[in-house]
């Protein structure tokens, strides 16, 4: 990405240990800490030998001269990053923000100068991506955004709210692709062993967890700010005893094995590019993961072209089919 090659430049880094968010180059160049909240991300920081926590609560009473905060996609989860930044900056300390012009660095930087009421310093600009850099004062420091909640409606159980964190997967409302896809549930035989990959805040296994009182399942996400709204979502309605939340990347094995129903709702943006490589990886999870009769349901954008690789994994069934969305039954023997 052209922005994290700006972190090198001369004159971005001073040299004194920095927490970087979301990003690595930095805490490679000067040491200190990176808080990587994507589970391969760590994978990467854990091949360097760096150290890392999943998200900026762990910091503690850590203190820095120089944070660094890489733009994301979400602007929720970014300003949630600056705000741990802002909070564990010295006082006169450097607060670096970075990131290209394709995810819009531009109007964030007029964003957070605006709310920090100080003229950025442009310590790099190339590349189409920038740095700039603030000063921590005595100021209130970045607005970070509040949890939503949405409202499960009621499908298969009654309706339940759930929390979304900043930067979690459709934080204001359930995604109407999962909302389909949990009416199918009515249809079928009660689940022991539910499996959801790529849970986001937990509407898909946390419902089928509600709908079936004897059944256990296992929620998966590669984003730790998913994982921990998923396992609060789970201990607020009573269900962590049957539950269990874990941080997860694709790449990896699925840390269990014989599930009789699977539960994904994949992943089709990488940046802002449709990506179907990860929702590929997450049906070969299900594929290894299903028990001999066991069924992964799909929901998926009515566009993407998911059948063909599907067939050639089991037996595959259209179950809904509407103007938007597709929910697809998936079973191997
Ligand atoms: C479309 S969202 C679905 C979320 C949730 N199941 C729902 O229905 O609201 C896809 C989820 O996949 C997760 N994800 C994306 N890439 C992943 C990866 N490489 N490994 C594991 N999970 C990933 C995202 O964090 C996100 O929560």
């Amino acid at each position: 990405m052209a922005a994290e090659e700006l972190v090198l430049d001369e004159g971005v880094l001073e040299d004194a240990r920095v927490c970087e968010f979301q990003g690595m180059q930095a805490v490679r160049r000067c040491g200190g800490l990176s808080v990587l909240s994507w589970r391969a991300d760590w994978h990467k920081a854990e091949a360097y030998e760096l150290r890392s926590v999943s998200s900026g609560s762990q910091l503690q009473d850590a203190r820095f001269a120089q944070c660094l905060v890489h733009l994301q996609k979400s602007r929720p989860a970014t300003w949630q990053d600056l705000g741990h930044a802002w909070a564990h900056l010295e006082p006169g300390g450097r607060l670096l923000f970075c990131g290209g012009n394709e995810l819009g660095i531009t109007s964030a930087v007029k964003r957070l100068a605006e709310q920090l009421g100080q003229k950025p310093q442009i310590v790099s600009n190339r590349r189409r991506a920038r740095i700039v850099a603030f000063e921590r004062d005595a100021g209130e420091g970045p607005l970070v955004p509040e949890s939503d909640h949405f409202q499960v409606p009621q499908t298969t159980e009654p309706g339940f709210s759930l929390r979304a964190d900043p930067g979690v997967f459709s934080t204001r409302r359930l995604d109407p692709g999962s909302e389909l896809l949990l009416k199918t549930l009515a249809d079928r035989a009660p689940a022991q062993r539910i499996l959801d990959l790529g849970c986001g805040a937990g509407p898909l296994g946390l419902s089928a967890l509600r709908r079936w009182p004897d059944a256990t399942g296992l929620l998966l996400d590669g984003d730790a700010r998913a994982v921990k709204c998923a396992s609060d979502n789970a201990a607020a309605l009573g269900l962590s005893a049957r539950c269990q939340v874990e941080w997860w990347d694709i790449r990896e094995p699925v840390p269990m094995a014989e599930f009789d129903l699977v539960l994904i709702n994949p992943p089709f943006h990488g940046g802002k590019e449709v990506d179907l490589g990860p929702a590929h990886a997450m049906f070969e999870a299900a594929r290894l993961a299903l028990a001999p009769d066991g069924q992964a349901l799909i929901v998926a954008n009515r566009t993407l072209p998911y059948e063909r690789s599907l067939r050639e994994l089991g037996t595959l069934e259209i179950l809904e089919d509407t103007r938007t969305f597709k929910v697809l039954s998936l079973q191997v023997s």
